[in-house]
């Protein structure tokens, strides 16, 4: 079997590329518009660029309608978000947040998540999520062309937040973590708990 992606219909191509690049982590990302209101979405396009500097990233389609999604319109505006970790105890409530919704709603409440003020930006961090990042956007790369532009936004972290009991010796315990990751078809996502060791040669 032999794909040529770039000859595909675009949901053809999106639904063969989430079947190989799995599991994907889900960056639960925080925001906020300029009138204030916060907005809460998941995106499993996402990954580390750099530990030092600390640079992560996550990619977006377009939204429903065409256009931006909220949380590019707000990243663009302010230049800040928070990537929260979603898990087995929050994997619901991060569910419930990708639903389309008005700008002026926010997803915190939808969802029922409480908010924690973050320290060094402007948008909150998910009170039940076991680990929060703040970042500063550093840039946003574009790919394909109207109507369907692909982005992938790149920032810096700049504090981190770790439930004190998931520190263990300069890590987080992935046991207590429970992360979730995210499988091909649109419903189908994973546990961390079924791992293995290989010693490095
Ligand atoms: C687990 C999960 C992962 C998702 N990953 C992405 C993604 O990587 N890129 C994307 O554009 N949309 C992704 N979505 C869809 C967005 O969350 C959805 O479009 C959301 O409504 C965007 O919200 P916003 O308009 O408030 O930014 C994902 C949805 C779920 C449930």
């Amino acid at each position: 079997m032999e794909i040529s992606p770039a000859g595909m219909a675009h949901q053809d191509a999106y639904r063969v590329f989430m079947s190989i690049v799995v599991p994907r982590p889900i960056a639960w990302v925080s925001t906020i518009s300029l009138d204030g209101v916060d907005n809460l979405a998941p995106f499993s396009m996402y990954t580390l660029l750099s530990t030092k500097p600390a640079i992560v990233g996550f990619a977006m389609g377009t939204a429903r309608h065409g256009g931006k999604k909220d949380t590019l319109i707000n990243i663009e505006d302010t230049k800040e978000f928070v990537i929260n970790i979603a898990n087995e105890e929050t994997a619901e409530a991060m569910n419930k947040t990708s639903t389309p919704v008005e700008a002026a709603v926010s997803e915190f409440d939808q969802a029922g998540l409480k908010r924690i003020e973050s320290n060094k930006v402007k948008p909150p961090r998910v009170g039940q999520s076991p680990v929060s990042m703040e970042c500063q956007l550093q840039q946003v790369l574009e790919f394909g062309c109207e109507p369907r532009i692909n982005r992938f936004i790149i920032g810096e972290v700049v504090l981190i937040h770790v439930r004190d009991e998931l520190w263990q010796n300069g890590n987080v315990d992935y046991t207590g973590l429970q992360a979730i990751g995210r499988l091909g078809e649109s419903d189908l996502y994973c546990r961390t708990t079924n791992v293995f060791r290989m010693k490095r040669p």
